[in-house]
């Protein structure tokens, strides 16, 4: 029998079925909550403090109180990853402000709603990894604070929806024609050798594989600068490369139909990829 997928609601790990979360929550009815993805590597969470730190930060931006200490979701992930029992997990936490009758501004008590998943993770495609996937430019038509990891996915997912539809692998937002990052990574481009990619500030998620990409490359002799890249000049970039917990760091040949590069994964995504395998313990790919 397969083993079956965990799910966890306000403290209470219980049968997926069961776990079900009422009407008038405020993240189903207004989108006011925020979230984590976190992965394990030979079943051990990567970056789990940064993450959490991450989730902390969020919360607080919304001003919506996170009610459990570390040493809990600590416990609780643990407890969640080893009784799911897949060889590699995704975790996904989500904290909304609670359930409330329907009004736009907080309500005066309230009690958040905190969910927890642990699903099986399908390891990458090898051959996607070495080919590199190909990418589509979209408007970035979201809010003004995309540094909070907030469930209001909307525009991500009109952009993610908009690759699918074209048969692409990721959207890249584009505002006013800058560069700001995926619909679920981080965008980095190499320019003379040096790695581009947007700053951290309210136009991106600061992602925690950026972060690790980023140290990856700078103690590998590789240069970094943070600046924001007008659409034309990923164009002619040397490579580029998305990052994040569930790309890793995987190479993009293609962008609005412009071969990137030579067309495959170029040196220095190659050459962070498998320091990036060289960390996580992974077989290399690359
Ligand atoms: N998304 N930017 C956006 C918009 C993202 O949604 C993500 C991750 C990242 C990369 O962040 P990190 O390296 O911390 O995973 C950047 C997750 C995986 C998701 O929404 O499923």
């Amino acid at each position: 029998m397969a083993v079956p997928d965990i799910a966890f609601i306000n403290g209470r790990f219980l049968p997926w079925h069961e776990a079900t979360v009422p009407i008038e929550d405020r993240g189903f009815q207004f989108g006011d909550g925020v979230y984590e993805v976190i992965r394990t590597y030979h079943g051990r969470t990567f970056e789990l403090d940064a993450h959490l730190n991450r989730l902390d930060r969020s919360a607080r931006e919304l001003r919506l109180v996170q009610p459990y200490s570390r040493t809990q979701w600590t416990e609780w992930i643990q407890q969640g990853i080893r009784d799911a029992g897949y060889a590699e997990a995704k975790v996904y936490i989500q904290v909304t402000r609670g359930v409330a009758a329907r009004d736009h501004a907080f309500p005066s008590k309230i009690t958040p709603t905190v969910v927890m998943t642990i699903r099986e993770l399908a390891p990458f495609s090898a051959k996607t990894r070495e080919t590199g996937v190909i990418a589509k430019t979209c408007d970035d038509l979201r809010w003004g604070r995309c540094d909070i990891k907030s469930v209001n996915l909307l525009a991500n997912v009109l952009a993610r929806e908009e690759a699918k539809q074209a048969g692409v692998f990721e959207a890249i937002l584009v505002k006013d024609g800058l560069v700001t990052e995926g619909s679920v990574s981080n965008v980095m481009a190499v320019q003379s050798g040096t790695v581009v990619t947007a700053p951290e500030g309210p136009r991106i998620l600061s992602g925690v594989t950026r972060t690790v990409v980023l140290e990856l490359a700078k103690t590998g002799g590789i240069p970094v600068r943070e600046q924001f890249l007008p659409i034309e000049s990923l164009y002619t970039a040397e490579e580029v490369f998305l990052t994040g917990t569930t790309v890793e760091v995987l190479a993009v040949v293609q962008i609005d139909g412009r071969t990137i590069g030579e067309g495959r994964p170029g040196p220095v995504a190659r050459a962070l990829a498998s320091r990036w395998t060289a960390l996580t313990g992974e077989s290399p790919l690359l």
